[in-house]
């Protein structure tokens, strides 16, 4: 089985709505595929997702309402095929705590669209936008689906 961590910061909006999507954009891929998320802080630890996030996949059929927040953990980056940060300074705060040789599984979420000009996906936390981050987020999914079933 291959598996994906999802990571963002406080993972309570942007990676788990990624998670939703990407399990519901993959249930019928002929791979075995683990997606989970984490967050690289513990602020919001044990909390379920936003309320807005929640909203978004709720009106396209995706419950995420059992999720709640952790923090990604040092066994994560051995037990993880793909780790893929929601922005650029997760992606720097997860070099910073990655385990030597697991470098390489670290990714920006957004690196599969290269000829995007944004290259984080914006934290409705602060801009309030859900939509935009669900729109986002859908273009890069089948991207990954690509890198996946590779
Ligand atoms: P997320 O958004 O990283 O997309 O889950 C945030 C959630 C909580 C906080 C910051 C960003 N916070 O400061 O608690």
């Amino acid at each position: 089985m291959k598996k994906v961590l999802i990571v963002c910061l406080g993972n309570i909006c942007r990676s788990p709505m990624a998670e939703g999507l990407m399990g519901q954009y993959l249930a019928d891929s002929p791979l075995q595929i683990k997606i989970d998320s984490a967050g690289t802080s513990r602020w919001e630890a044990g909390n379920p997702p936003h309320p807005g996030t929640q909203k978004i996949l709720k009106e396209h059929g995706i419950d995420i309402s059992q999720m709640f927040s952790r923090q990604i953990t040092l066994e994560d980056f051995y037990a993880y095929d793909w780790i893929l940060a929601m922005d650029q300074q997760n992606l720097t705060d997860l070099k910073q705590m990655a385990p030597k040789g697991t470098i390489g599984k670290l990714h920006l979420f957004l690196s599969v669209l290269p000829n995007s000009t944004i290259k984080d996906v914006p934290d409705p936390w602060f801009t309030g936008n859900f939509e935009e981050t669900y729109a986002l987020i859908l273009q890069a999914l089948p991207k990954w689906r690509e890198v996946f079933e590779r």
